[in-house]
């Protein structure tokens, strides 16, 4: 009988800590994210500091539940495979050195992963028939890319953003509308009941040239907005800001991807990232994929946000080609692609 690879993942890149059994690429067995934002939510943001001492002190128990869930031992697993860049340095630190010391403990094959082709192959796992060339929209609290994956280990980034990514200024206008952090989620449910065209905030880039993004400008935007509204006596609803910057964000992000698509004629287009967890994205990514007739995909909503099969996942495409790391890996917090 076959035997198909089983690769430990083990992510610790921000202020998720996690580790998760996929079996083949593609097959998640277990699946286990041990959140930090009820702590950091108190400080409005992530505190790099405190970050790194909660991986310290859940990263054990997170490994050990994974191999529970998957009704697994250390024997059953071929390899391991750990988020090593980008990220924040401290919390970085954590899951690679603990992957090291399993790795050498077990004498079995450490794999490195770029934390952003974690994030693409989270779709090779919502659908199994999803393979590439395709471009993909990755939108995160760190990053916002338009890749063209032209084959499981290779990539090139067609256009980024030039200063805050899409999760960071969601993040930033959830603080200053009073929503607190997380911003992504919370904006997403306060925009359910306010009017997208209620405040016609800028739309950045789109008369450009080319497929990069900035969203500063946008965040700028909505503060001197906030601003005006209150030296002139006027309440501000919660709900039309978070609609409207929505809005502006989505329809920046759907139009450069499509452009980027129609110029690049490819046939499929996915989105990754913490931010493809919001709805009003994915289905404006949709509708307009339909129209162009591109074939669509997206993670399932637990694989938007950082987990660690999707580190596994994308592991399994260079363990599959024999590759491996070296116990010497050190962690990259500005690793680039
Ligand atoms: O990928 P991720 O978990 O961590 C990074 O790699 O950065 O992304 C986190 C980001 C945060 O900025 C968060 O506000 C955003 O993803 N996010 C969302 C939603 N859920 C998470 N943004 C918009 N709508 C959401 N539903
Ligand atoms: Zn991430």
């Amino acid at each position: 009988m076959e035997k198909y690879p089983v690769i430990l993942g083990i992510e610790s890149s921000c202020d998720e800590t996690a580790a998760a059994v996929v079996k083949n690429g593609r097959q998640v067995l277990s699946n286990v994210i041990s959140s930090q934002v009820p702590v950091h939510t108190i400080f409005g943001g992530v505190v790099p500091e405190i970050a790194s001492r909660k991986h310290i002190e859940a990263i054990d128990g997170v490994i050990k539940k994974a191999l529970a869930d998957a009704g697994m031992t250390f024997d059953d697993i071929d390899a391991i495979a750990v988020t090593y860049g980008p990220g924040l340095v401290g919390a970085l630190l954590v899951g690679l050195s603990e992957a090291k010391a399993l790795a050498y403990a077990l004498n079995k094959p450490l794999l490195g992963v770029h934390h952003l082709k974690g994030h693409i192959a989270a779709n090779y796992i919502t659908d199994p028939d999803w393979e590439p060339p395709f471009l993909c929209l990755v939108v995160s609290g760190g990053h916002t890319h338009i890749i063209m994956v032209d084959d499981y280990r290779h990539y090139h980034i067609l256009g980024h953003t030039r200063d805050d990514a899409a999760g960071e200024a969601f993040d930033k206008v959830a603080r200053a509308i009073g929503l607190g952090y997380p911003g992504g989620p919370k904006i997403q449910k306060a925009a359910e009941n306010g009017n997208p065209d209620a405040i016609h905030f800028p739309r950045p880039c789109l008369d450009e040239e080319g497929y990069n993004f900035s969203f500063s400008g946008l965040k700028s935007a909505v503060l001197n907005y906030l601003n005006t509204e209150k030296m002139q006596g006027h309440t501000v609803s919660q709900a039309d800001v978070a609609a409207s910057f929505q809005a502006a964000v989505v329809e920046v992000l759907v139009t450069k991807t499509m452009q980027a698509a129609v110029d690049h004629h490819v046939k499929r287009v996915a989105v990754a990232g913490g931010v493809s967890a919001n709805k009003a994205l994915r289905q404006s990514l949709e509708a307009a994929c339909k129209k162009h007739g591109f074939e669509f995909c997206r993670p399932e909503i637990i694989l938007c946000t950082d987990n660690a099969a999707m580190i596994a996942s994308a592991a399994y495409y260079e363990y599959d080609k024999g590759e491996q790391s070296e116990l010497s890996l050190n962690a990259d917090p500005n690793l680039t692609l």
